[in-house]
């Protein structure tokens, strides 16, 4: 059901709402109308809301009001540059937590990111207690330190014990001693559940980083939790068909960078035929 109103009011009849949608589920018959028998086709993307500029559209029952309007409100080039370059993996974090509120209000932003066909496939599970986080924390490192001792890590997955073995003399290499930590899956049988999770880790690591807050992606946390320690897969109540794709350890850093890295660039091909 798209409850799909037009204020005939404030429809200028411009055409950009039938224009812009993806499936062609929208045709013009002096207002904008919903092609019969299309609704089907409707990825719910919300385009015709969007770009609507008088804000005549209502889809799903959602008022334009309610939208964010976006006429000079994106970050300028120069800002967004210097936050992709300049947002560095944080190792170093203060003991105290985020204010849960700012961590849910960032989860709720970073759940706008694309995902193939837009469905929301991500789920995303968050420590957002440090005492919680503390207890995890020292529960995977005493079942990782155990399986080195005893067992071994399994073939493949040496190169984790290695870092693993790092944490005998009480350093933290797992979680960083951050106070948090978020985990992003899908189920395994979504389109691409490995890029959705990755894409929305990706716009919380920058959202976060533009509230002042320290990130480090962590691969060594997620081959523990989602394949050599499954246990805690269950324990942090991901379900059994979900792919854990990525993790992140996150807080308030107690460190401060002051400029850029400079790194090489990467391999960008120019194609001409
Ligand atoms: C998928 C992925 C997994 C990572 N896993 C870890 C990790 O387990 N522990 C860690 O300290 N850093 C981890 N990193 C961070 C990288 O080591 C880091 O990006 C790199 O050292 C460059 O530093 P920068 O992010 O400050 O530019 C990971 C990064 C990515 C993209």
């Amino acid at each position: 059901m798209l409850n799909f109103t037009v204020d005939e009011e404030k429809c200028t009849r411009c055409g950009e709402c039938a224009k812009d949608c993806p499936t062609g589920v929208i045709e013009m018959d002096g207002l904008p109308v919903v092609r019969p028998g299309s609704e089907v086709r409707c990825i719910e993307c919300q385009h015709c809301l969007a770009v609507c500029k008088p804000g005549a559209l209502s889809v799903f029952g959602k008022d334009p009001a309610n939208s964010l309007p976006l006429k000079g409100m994106f970050p300028d080039p120069a800002t967004m540059e210097t936050l992709v370059m300049g947002r560095r993996s944080v190792r170093r974090y203060k003991k105290e937590g985020v204010d849960p509120a700012l961590i849910h209000h960032l989860l709720e932003v970073a759940s706008h990111a694309p995902t193939a066909v837009n469905g929301r496939p991500v789920t995303l599970t968050v420590v957002d207690d440090p005492d919680t986080m503390d207890r995890l924390r020292a529960e995977v490192t005493a079942a990782a330190l155990n399986l080195l001792h005893t067992d071994g890590f399994p073939e493949g997955w040496e190169r984790i014990g290695d870092y693993v073995r790092g944490c005998e003399d009480g350093t933290d290499i797992l979680f960083r001693n951050a106070p948090h930590l978020l985990l992003a899956s899908a189920p395994e049988g979504a389109l691409a559940p490995m890029a959705d999770c990755h894409i929305v880790m990706s716009y919380f690591d920058l959202l976060a980083s533009s509230h002042g807050l320290g990130t480090v992606w962590n691969g060594i946390a997620r081959a523990l939790i989602s394949t050599i320690l499954p246990q805690f897969k269950t324990r942090l109540g991901i379900p059994d068909d979900h792919i854990v794709a990525c993790v992140m350890s996150f807080g308030r850093p107690a460190v401060k960078y002051h400029r850029t890295v400079q790194r090489p660039g990467g391999t960008i091909r120019r194609v001409d035929f």
